[in-house]
């Protein structure tokens, strides 16, 4: 902690986040480190005199989207030279010293894993030398830092349980963006539910790249992640436990067990598929097949009958054939997922499948593709929502709808939203509501107290 002599204007930092929500969570300790500093965040680049981009290299555009943003900082910092701008994220880290000479704007580079060093690097900084600081751990899990919750909604937060990812999917940028996968003290875990909880949240997302891998050697015991869950569910009933992103490879029947037997973890599994050919599968180096996803989805359907199922899908993908497309929508169809986050494969440099296979898919044909998953995904979506009308849910509120401020918004445990006309309620009540009606996104529903 620093005390700032109380004549000394407090400097103002402003910070824009891209990408997942990992990304999201880690602005957060990026705020806690720069706190320390003395630091206050303000709410637009305007007003700052230090903006941090957390970056995101998933998809080319993730990555032209922050060049864009790069471009309209140009005429802030003409207008305001003494404004520092620094890239973080995964971009910082697949791009490197790289950065300095494409974007000579930008003052400061630092990976995932070097937000400890910031402060230092500001100091450097201001005795006149840029520096990059992109080296990965395989310890860093910022365990001790208490993230500042800054874009939160007070009820619902994300606590981040592991780091990195050592699955090399063929391709995907993240085992290289964020290093080595490692898991976090969960005493530190269990400990920050608590705060939450004792400042009013009411729902915690455990957050990892795959969180079924967790694992923490404690003595000469292993803590593995159902464990995890069900400690951070004890924590309170009044809690909300879920959790993102699962493997198939790993999703272990003990952890749909847990989450059938323990009411405060919702019901709601994120199990992306990325394709339903085994074909395609191999090639992505998932290592599953079409079956053995299937496997998965029908112990989660006999364990937990209500369950929400999620996904990731990926069109297009090198080598991919029209059968091998007819094949994930027919997955998807046997799946009847409530929802999905739909890609068109974007080659990213470095991965195995950028080196080893041929990106050959036409664009127009993986836009195709595309449109039909996402058609498809709507009609899914829409029977899920029309077989839950006449169905009570129980709602954690989240707060007023922003199209129109009479009503009320939340989600039940398959982490459906659920408009309702707001009565006496307020954020952070659990409210039981039947569903009267519904589009292909939201159930429209009303509170039966
Ligand atoms: N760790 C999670 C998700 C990480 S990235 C998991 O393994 O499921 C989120 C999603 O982005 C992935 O599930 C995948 O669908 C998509 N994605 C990753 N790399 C991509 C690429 N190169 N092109 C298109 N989509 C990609
Ligand atoms: Fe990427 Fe695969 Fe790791 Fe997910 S599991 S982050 S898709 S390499
Ligand atoms: Fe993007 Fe990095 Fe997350 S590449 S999806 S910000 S882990």
């Amino acid at each position: 902690m620093v005390f700032l002599h109380p004549y000394v204007k407090r400097m103002k930092l402003f910070i824009e986040t891209f990408g997942c929500q990992m990304n999201f969570s880690d602005s957060e300790v990026v705020a806690s480190v720069m706190n320390d500093q003395g630091y206050e965040l303000c709410g637009s680049a305007a007003e700052a005199d230090l903006v941090f981009i957390n970056t995101c290299s998933i998809r080319e555009n993730a990555e032209q989207r922050v060049r864009k943003r790069l471009r309209e900082l140009k005429g802030l910092k003409k207008k305001h030279p003494g404004l520092r701008i620094g890239i973080l994220g995964c971009m910082a880290e697949r791009l490197r010293e790289q950065l300095f000479d494409e974007e000579p704007l930008v003052d400061l580079i630092a990976g995932p894993d070097s937000y400890r060093k910031l402060p230092e690097m500001l100091q450097e900084l201001d005795e006149g030398r840029r520096t990059a600081q992109v080296l990965l751990s395989e310890e860093e899990t910022y365990a001790d830092l208490e993230p500042v919750r800054y874009g939160s909604n007070k009820i619902s937060a994300y606590i981040s349980i592991m780091r990195g990812c050592q699955n090399f999917c063929s391709y995907c940028v993240v085992p290289y963006t964020r290093g080595r996968e490692r898991s976090r003290d969960p005493e530190s875990i269990v400990k920050e539910a608590e705060r939450l909880v004792a400042e009013g949240y009411r729902e915690v997302t455990l957050l990892g790249q795959n969180v079924n891998s967790y694992q923490w050697q404690q003595g000469d015991s292993v803590i593995l992640f159902p464990e995890l869950l069900t400690r951070v569910a004890a924590v309170s009933d009044q809690l909300r436990v879920r959790f993102a992103t699962s493997h198939p490879k790993d999703l272990s029947d003990e952890l749909i067990d847990v989450i059938a037997a323990t009411p405060n973890i919702c019901n709601h599994i994120h199990l992306p598929v990325q394709s339903g050919s085994d074909a395609v599968l191999k090639r992505m180096n998932r290592r599953y097949t079409r079956a053995w996803y299937l496997g998965r989805i029908a112990a989660i359907r006999e364990k937990i009958p209500d369950a929400g199922l999620s996904t990731d899908l990926i069109a297009g993908f090198c080598g991919e054939t029209e059968e091998d497309h007819r094949l994930t929508l027919d997955l998807m169809e046997q799946c009847r997922f409530d929802f999905a986050f739909m890609f068109a494969y974007s080659q990213r440099p470095g991965t195995r499948a950028a080196e080893k296979l041929e990106d050959d898919v036409p664009d127009m044909v993986k836009k195709g593709r595309l449109h039909e998953i996402i058609t498809l995904q709507q009609r899914l979506s829409h029977t899920g929502n029309r077989k839950d009308v006449g169905k009570t849910f129980e709602v954690l509120v989240e707060g007023t709808s922003r199209k129109s401020p009479d009503q009320m918004f939340g989600r039940n445990g398959q982490n459906k939203v659920i408009v309702f006309p707001s009565g006496k309620h307020k954020p952070g009540d659990y409210v039981e509501v039947k569903v009267v009606k519904c589009t292909s996104a939201t159930l429209i529903g009303e509170a039966l107290e």
